[in-house]
């Protein structure tokens, strides 16, 4: 941040930084119902980790394909994870233990779910059904074309023993039908929002079907937490006070950064976190995020030399978990020996040193975030690390981290629309409004 910030405009954010922080942890801020992520990784590593196991291996050994129905915060931080540990060419056959997760109810595009019905069709799968409140649309309708087509190729008996729900303990739609149909359940913790929940069965059971360790990213998380508990000014408050010192200087994009797409998806949970967190009452950062060095080849232009309203975080990975050498080749046509002997993670290490450099020199206050490898462990601390430091950033910034208000205006809108019982009297004010635009 040198040249953007000073030194003692960084010293006064932290301070406000370590106050809010005091205001988390004490819950007296707004949202304090909804602090129950804070000890979560402790509570679930004595309690829950077991029955979730036990669920994923019996849903492994009915089929290899299982479908996570679910939108927002209720299938981003699984995607997130699975996306950041699986191989995306698994083959088929490894997915006896392994189950291939496929997603429903994230949009309402006909295309893709009309295609992911015929691609089921002929193939055996199960469901994670995913919806904290149990009325969600989109999920709602997707769970509604799957469940057909189960009771179609199972009958209802197959049906119910293919289907798990994870939903609040009592209320909603999708509570009830489970208690209707028999379906096995798991609750998503009343004190623990959307966004915050993939610790929770929300996303240890997709993740666990998927093959990778549970007790990894937990064990991650709690190491993490008790560092945090231990040290006043950890790296969520050094976090939380750096982009907000820099937010103070009119950057008010917070651009994140990856050098590998298997983190693609740990972005998109991260927009969705910081996004629906902060963006309230005019205020807060704008989460964008790029996958280098793919972006570097579109977006490069713009982070460099565009308008200098930006600021990126480069999440770096320092090992890869596998490399490869590049060769020596006699002819040399590609004119690529130079780089004979080199592995391909230094040639990717330094693609990120010479873009710090160069967009440094373009104008753009750089953070960097390093963890050791992809593993469980470390991204169970990066989850927990985002999620702490998120409810910090949020209350320096002065707005209730924990609400979403703002995504209900398009839900009622659209209900209004398609003529939902009880939203009569909006449908002609959205329709005459439609015509003006
Ligand atoms: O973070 C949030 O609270 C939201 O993004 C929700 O996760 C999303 O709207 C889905 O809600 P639900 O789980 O109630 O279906």
């Amino acid at each position: 941040m040198n040249g953007f910030v000073s030194q003692k405009e960084l010293e006064r954010e932290q301070e406000l930084a370590i106050q809010s922080q005091k205001t988390l942890l004490s819950k007296t801020g707004p949202g304090r119902e909804f602090l129950g992520w804070l000890d979560l990784p402790q509570r679930s590593q004595s309690n829950d980790l077991q029955s979730i196991r036990e669920a994923a291996e019996s849903l492994q050994d009915l089929a290899p394909y299982l479908v996570v129905v679910g939108i927002g915060g209720s299938y981003l931080g699984a995607k997130a994870i699975i996306d950041a540990l699986a191989s995306p060419f698994m083959p088929y056959e490894d997915q006896k233990k392994k189950m291939k997760i496929l997603y429903a109810g994230h949009h309402l595009d006909a295309d893709y779910h009309a295609k992911l019905l015929a691609f089921l069709e002929s193939r055996d799968f199960c469901v994670n059904v995913i919806s904290k409140s149990g009325t969600t649309t989109e999920p709602a309708i997707a769970f509604r074309l799957l469940l057909s087509l189960l009771e179609r190729k199972y009958g209802k008996d197959g049906m119910r023993k293919r289907v798990v729900a994870t939903t609040d303990s009592s209320k909603g739609a999708l509570r009830k039908l489970s208690t209707d149909y028999g379906f096995q359940t798991f609750v998503i913790p009343d004190d623990v929002g959307g966004r915050f929940s993939v610790l929770t069965p929300v996303g240890l059971l997709p993740i666990a079907c998927s093959g990778k360790s549970i007790h990894g990213l937990i064990d991650g998380a709690v190491a993490i937490s008790t560092t945090f508990q231990q040290e006043e000014s950890n790296l969520a408050v050094q976090y939380a006070a750096a982009r907000n010192a820099i937010y103070k200087k009119g950057k008010k994009i917070e651009v994140l950064v990856n050098y590998n797409p298997a983190l693609q998806y740990l972005t998109e949970w991260w927009k969705q976190l910081f996004g629906e967190s902060e963006g309230k009452e005019k205020k807060g950062i704008f989460p964008a995020g790029v996958n280098f060095t793919s972006d570097l080849h579109s977006m490069g232009q713009y982070l460099q030399d565009g308008e200098r309203h930006l600021f990126e975080t480069v999440l770096s990975i320092q090992k890869p978990i596998l490399d490869l050498y590049m060769t020596q080749r006699e002819d040399d046509i590609d004119g690529l020996n130079y780089l004979a002997g080199k592995k391909l993670s230094e040639v990717n290490h330094f693609a990120k040193s010479g873009t710090l450099v160069a967009h440094y020199d373009g104008g753009v206050p750089i953070l960097e975030i390093g963890l050791e490898s992809l593993d469980e462990k470390n991204l169970g601390a990066l989850v927990y690390f985002f999620e702490y430091a998120c409810g910090i950033s949020g209350y320096m910034l002065g707005v209730n981290p924990f609400d979403q208000p703002g995504v209900e205006d398009y839900k009622n809108n659209m209900f209004a629309l398609l003529g939902k019982r009880g939203f009569e009297a909006k449908k002609s004010e959205i329709e005459s409004k439609l015509t003006k635009l």
